[in-house]
């Protein structure tokens, strides 16, 4: 049976380290007798620019019909109008919603060749195993109202943090779930000092590590644990937040691994498929950096360990996933950087020649 996955490129940087991990899921198949079906679609600015939408209801479809989607990155200055009503990002939302993927993992490893990346000291960052539990589908990014209006103080403009238990909890049970499979600690981060949503996001979290006694629980608040993440990062194992604490604590547990163009991302909800795992979307958490797009400079190692991502969460392909990793770290550690990573004495390479490694090493050969 050939499974259906839907390749969505996107923006910037996103068709370049698509297109490497792309190749490696290729060889991979093809070493596993694996059958995959590939569909490309636009998204984002680019569907923007060709369609006038940046998700085309035929590519929704195509989505929900497909077994898991690999994304690239959407957005761009081209496209940053603050007046325009639609937006890039509206595409990536509109994803995670239809196809309820309301639990992102986020996982952060340092690896040891890397340490000299990261701005933090080796002594801190060495060790670092957590995976970030994000809620997606929720919470400010989707509450209504959401808008831009004329009041009587003259322009206003309100978000809304909306969730429900329903929402919660099921967020709190998949982070309770996957800490049982890794050091069984679970850290739940919130603002409920100031937030009602984040007090009842505390009460249910309680309820629910209750019945979870295996798994170490704590709450912490998500300014102390901005800090945390920085002074004792090897403290943790899942963090699950809801959506935009996540966003934000993401982007700063990228810093642990060096890069952001090192970190992948899974997007899971409980809709099961042809292979009898969740429908995913896997992307990397880094964005379309449009100053560096066709150039062939981007890492393509987020894309490429999201591929693997992919494999594990939605084939169930464990073990291949893990070679693709081990390929990963073996290129790495053979010294080779793309330019985020840069360092002396690195052998420098690009994007097409970094995901070509990673590739060679898959087959066999020495890098
Ligand atoms: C992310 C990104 C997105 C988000 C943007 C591009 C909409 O920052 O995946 O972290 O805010 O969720
Ligand atoms: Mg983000």
């Amino acid at each position: 049976m050939a499974y259906k996955i839907l390749v969505l490129k996107g923006d910037g940087i996103g068709p370049e380290v698509v297109g490497e991990a792309l190749q490696v899921l290729k060889t991979v198949a093809r070493q596993s007798a694996l059958e995959l079906e590939f569909k490309e679609a636009m998204v984002g600015g680019a569907s923007l620019d060709a369609y006038g939408t940046p998700l085309r209801d035929d590519v929704l479809k195509a989505a929900l019909d497909s077994d898991a989607i690999l994304l690239g990155a959407v957005g761009g200055p081209k496209w940053d109008n603050p007046a325009a009503d639609k937006r890039p990002e509206q595409a990536l939302l509109a994803l995670r919603k239809n196809l309820n993927l309301y639990a992102n993992l986020r996982p952060v490893k340092a690896i040891k060749d890397l340490l000299a990346a990261s701005p933090l000291r080796a002594e801190i960052i060495n060790g670092v195993d957590l995976v970030v539990v994000r809620e997606l589908t929720s919470g400010i990014y989707f509450g209504t109202p959401s808008e831009r209006r004329t009041g009587s103080a003259g322009r206003e403009a309100v978000d809304t943090l909306y969730y429900n238990e329903a929402e919660i909890s099921r967020v709190l049970r998949f982070g309770f779930e996957l800490a049982r499979q890794r050091r069984k600690r679970l850290t739940s981060v919130d603002k409920a000092n100031i937030l009602a949503s984040s007090r009842l996001w505390r009460e249910i979290a309680g309820e629910i590590a209750a019945q979870y006694k295996d798994v170490a629980f704590e709450n912490v608040l998500v300014d102390s644990m901005a800090m945390h993440l920085l002074r004792r990062p090897r403290d943790f194992d899942v963090i699950v937040t809801e959506n935009m604490f996540g966003d934000i604590l993401t982007d700063e547990a990228s810093m642990l691994a060096g890069s952001m163009g090192l970190l992948p991302s899974a997007s899971l909800g409980d809709e099961i498929n042809g292979a009898g795992f969740p429908i995913g979307l896997y992307e990397p958490i880094h964005g379309s950096a449009p100053d560096i797009a066709g150039q062939d400079k981007a890492n393509p190692l987020a894309a490429i360990l999201s591929a693997a991502m992919l494999l594990e969460h939605s084939l169930g392909m464990r073990a291949e996933a893990d070679t693709i990793r081990e390929a990963v770290e073996a290129v790495v550690r053979e010294g080779y950087r793309t330019p985020d990573l840069a360092a002396p004495g690195a052998k420098m390479v690009g994007c097409k020649a970094m995901g070509r490694l990673v590739r060679e090493r898959l087959e066999g050969g020495e890098p």
